[in-house]
């Protein structure tokens, strides 16, 4: 039985991911900012759920939860770094205060929990973390960058943890996926500039009608994804990365091929560029 923490289990991935660990008898400390989101998990639990008040911008939050897990459960041997969401707007547009809200939630909140819950996976000398990235976290966009930029550094803080933790017997999986249908890409999640410009209309305009349109439309489903994070931590060689979806699949590969034909484009200036 294993004790699985985590961040933004009030929809989405995080609830299907509460509820699916529940009915299979594993322990889950589900977290939310408003934990009364989570009645209903509630009444589907037997004693092997704690639900935490947990805003990932808040450090006491933090500190409360993971000593509440510990004091319930002994153990944490899955931490998820769930807790995100989407800014929409151009790099000219986006305020500093919206890009910097941006990184607490998605870059600053999953380092403090991740800070947070360390100390007790090295001590057990195990333990497994879970990120979601995003197929944003490996390519760009002209009206998401921001949310892009914040999933790359997920990505590299995820690498260099992977480094790092690896001698005391902890793992960490980058997952990664395309447009899946969850409440992701609705207003109640998506946050737009407050600054827009007439200048980019027409590339935010159609971000916002293809945000519309995707909405409840997505490809992936979310169920599945959800069995394919439990099936990594499953894996006795769990790997660094996981695409979601054939969406992700097809922009990771062109992006590969981008990276190679870039690199190589100018491979003799590169190597020349040294002393003689
Ligand atoms: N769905 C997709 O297509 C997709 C694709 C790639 C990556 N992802 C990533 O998957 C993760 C989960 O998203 P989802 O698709 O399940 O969307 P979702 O249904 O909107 O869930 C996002 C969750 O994050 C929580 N959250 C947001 N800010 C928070 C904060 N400051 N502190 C604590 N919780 C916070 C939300 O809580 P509230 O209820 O309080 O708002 C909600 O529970 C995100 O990191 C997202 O970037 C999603």
């Amino acid at each position: 039985m294993k004790t699985w923490f985590i961040t933004g289990a009030s929809s989405g991935f995080g609830l299907i991911l509460a509820e699916k660990l529940l009915a299979q008898g594993d322990q889950v400390v589900a977290t939310a900012r408003k934990p009364e989101a989570l009645a209903e998990l509630s009444a589907q639990s037997n004693g092997n759920l704690l639900i935490q008040k947990l805003d990932v911008n808040n450090q006491s939050e933090i500190d409360d939860a993971i000593g509440a897990a510990i004091e319930k459960f002994d153990k944490i041997d899955v931490l998820v770094n769930n807790a995100g969401y989407g800014m929409v707007g151009t790099i000219e547009e986006v305020t500093d205060a919206e890009v910097r809200a941006q990184f607490d939630t998605n870059v600053f909140g999953l380092l403090n929990v991740t800070r947070a819950a360390l100390p007790h996976m090295r001590a057990a000398k195990s333990g497994h973390i879970l990120n979601l990235s995003s197929i944003a976290g490996l390519t760009s966009s002209a009206t998401f960058p921001i949310y892009c930029a914040s999933k790359h550094a997920v990505e590299a803080i995820s690498e260099g943890l992977a480094a790092s933790v690896k001698p005391f017997g902890i793992s960490v999986t980058l997952i990664e996926p395309g447009l899946y249908r969850t409440r992701f890409a609705n207003q109640t999640s998506i946050r737009v500039t407050e600054n827009r410009m007439s200048e980019y209309d027409e590339q935010m305009n159609g971000t916002m009608d293809w945000l519309k349109e995707v909405d409840g439309a997505q490809p992936g489903d979310p169920e599945k994804a959800v069995d394919a994070m439990i099936a990594m931590v499953n894996d006795p060689n769990p790997p660094l990365r996981l695409l979601l979806g054939p969406d992700a699949w097809d922009r990771a590969h062109a992006k590969l091929e981008a990276l190679k034909a870039d690199f190589d484009r100018n491979e003799q200036i590169t190597k020349s560029a040294v002393f003689n």
